[in-house]
């Protein structure tokens, strides 16, 4: 195929140009009905393209004109049977990918640090988890993947496990060794899902990590806009082969798409596909190159330490996407939420995310040397500072707990119910100090690592209830909760 064309992005632009009078929604028609101020700021190109799935613009959801043809592009650049363009990002694609793979009531092996959009997937298609552990760095304090060996053992040990879900690269950059895992899932003829929303650039450049479609996923899923030129929300998902039915895929696609998808992200995805397929290693041969130069330059800054290749061959460290820099700050006595305020504060650097000992930053086809440049002068700084006052400095108990190594996570807790079952059931809100012995009805999640310590359907036992509480005390971030603070908690009734 053509992968210069960009089928969709032209069928939008025709319909600007035929001039046609619009009588349809979006109600804004084209523009002309909205505010100002954010007429102005957006600019009439925008708005000229938000329209709605009219005559000649394809349907989304029955695709059989220039999204067809998008999408078939899309699936020869990423070496897949079958793609489809996401527009609610990889969240909904991992719903797709357990509602397409799974009956109500089978079972998946899943890594316990999987995002929590699969624990959406679990809820809405009732399929029962199995948890794997994923390989943790206490000294780095962070999870990374699951290894082929993991999965054996889940596999051995549960042989009524219907599929295998693996998240390969972490947010980190740390990839599985998903040959190694299709090797062992295939053996058993199941489908290898693969969460790969951090991803899509892999397929477009050899020094990256091998992408899941080449590495033997059935299905895998990408955030296109995390790490590539489309919009926010946009993201697609591959098919490759015979074990996922094609029939059952695209209706349960359907299922999660709007009927009124917004056709600007659709066609930054039809863009987003050709650019990396006619420039892709071009672009991205530059960026490796100037996140490479930028580890290596934060690297000579005093109690700076951002891991590279040093770390592959690690437990659970298959491969590294180079682009990802992990600066970790801990010798410098910060920890990576101060140094992330700090950046942002002091610098105008954001980071995309902060933990405990570390700040993460993305480097991408967008990523300038002079941005590179500041953010070295902000690290640079920063290593000279005197530790802050103006930013929340860590308590006690959690140094306590860095120094003990209670980074232990506690053992996972007996399930009780089907996560979708304990999800839907009538709940009650119980005091969190007085809820062992009761079934949960929410996924809690201290940040780092990022790993559920409870989720839906298990019980909570006293040690669940002692660890949290330390978490808490540490200042940890704790996601999920319907009670931020986590002094009450969602059981079932
Ligand atoms: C591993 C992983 N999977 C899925 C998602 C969800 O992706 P999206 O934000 O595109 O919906 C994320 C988001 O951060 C993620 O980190």
């Amino acid at each position: 195929m053509d992968q210069t064309r960009t089928p969709y992005f032209d069928v939008l632009l025709d319909y600007v140009d035929s001039g046609v009078i619009p009588f349809h929604t979006p109600g804004h028609m084209q523009g002309r009905g909205m505010d100002r101020s954010l007429r102005d700021f957006l600019g009439d190109n925008v708005l000229a393209i938000d329209l709605t799935q009219i005559r000649g613009l394809d349907d989304l959801l029955q695709p059989e004109e220039a999204i067809e043809e998008a999408q078939q592009l899309a699936a020869e650049a990423y070496g897949a049977d079958n793609s489809f363009f996401l527009i609610n990002g990889s969240t909904s694609g991992n719903q797709i990918m357990m509602m397409a793979a799974l009956n109500p009531g089978e079972k998946i092996a899943l890594p316990r640090n999987s995002h929590k959009s699969a624990m959406g997937g679990l809820i809405m298609s009732g399929v029962a988890p199995v948890w794997m552990k994923p390989e943790v760095d206490v000294g780095l304090h962070m999870d990374h993947t699951v290894t082929p060996q993991t999965v054996r053992a889940t596999l051995d040990e549960h042989p009524d496990v219907r599929a295998v879900y693996v998240v390969s690269p972490t947010y980190y950059g740390a990839t599985a060794d998903l040959e190694g895992i299709a090797a062992v899932v295939h053996e058993r003829d199941l489908p290898l899902l693969v969460d790969e929303a951090w991803g899509p650039h892999f397929r477009f450049h050899p020094a990256l990590p091998i992408d899941a479609i080449a590495a033997g996923a059935d299905l895998s899923i990408n955030s296109t806009h995390k790490m590539l030129g489309s919009l926010s929300q946009t993201a697609m998902l591959h098919h490759k082969g015979e074990r996922i039915r094609v029939d059952r895929l695209k209706s349960v696609v359907k299922l999660f798409l709007s009927t009124s998808p917004n056709l600007v992200l659709v066609a930054s995805l039809d863009v987003a596909r050709k650019q990396m397929a006619t420039e892709g290693a071009a672009l991205l041969s530059r960026t490796i190159e100037l996140a490479n130069d930028t580890r290596r330059r934060l690297n000579e800054i005093p109690g700076i330490y951002c891991f590279g290749d040093d770390q592959v061959g690690r437990p659970g460290v298959f491969d590294l996407d180079p682009t990802k820099i992990t600066i970790t700050v801990k010798a410098l006595g910060y920890t990576g939420y101060e140094a992330e305020e700090i950046l942002r504060r002091r610098y105008n650097v954001q980071c995309e995310l902060a933990d405990l000992f570390n700040c993460l930053a993305l480097f991408t086809i967008g990523t300038t040397q002079d941005a590179a440049d500041r953010l070295v002068y902000g690290v640079k700084e920063l290593s000279r500072e005197d530790r802050p006052i103006d930013v929340f400095s860590p308590s006690g108990v959690l140094e306590r707990r860095l120094e003990t190594g209670t980074y232990n996570l506690p053992s996972i807790p007996p399930m009780r119910m089907n996560p979708r079952e304990a999800f839907l059931a009538d709940t009650e809100i119980v005091r969190f100090k007085e809820s062992p012995g009761r079934i949960c009805a929410e996924v809690i999640t201290p940040y780092p690592p990022g790993i559920p310590v409870i989720s839906p359907g298990e019980e909570i036992t006293p040690e669940i209830v002692a660890y949290l509480d330390l978490e808490k005390k540490a200042g940890v971030r704790i996601q999920g909760p319907y009670d931020s603070e986590l002094r009450s908690i969602r059981v079932v009734r």
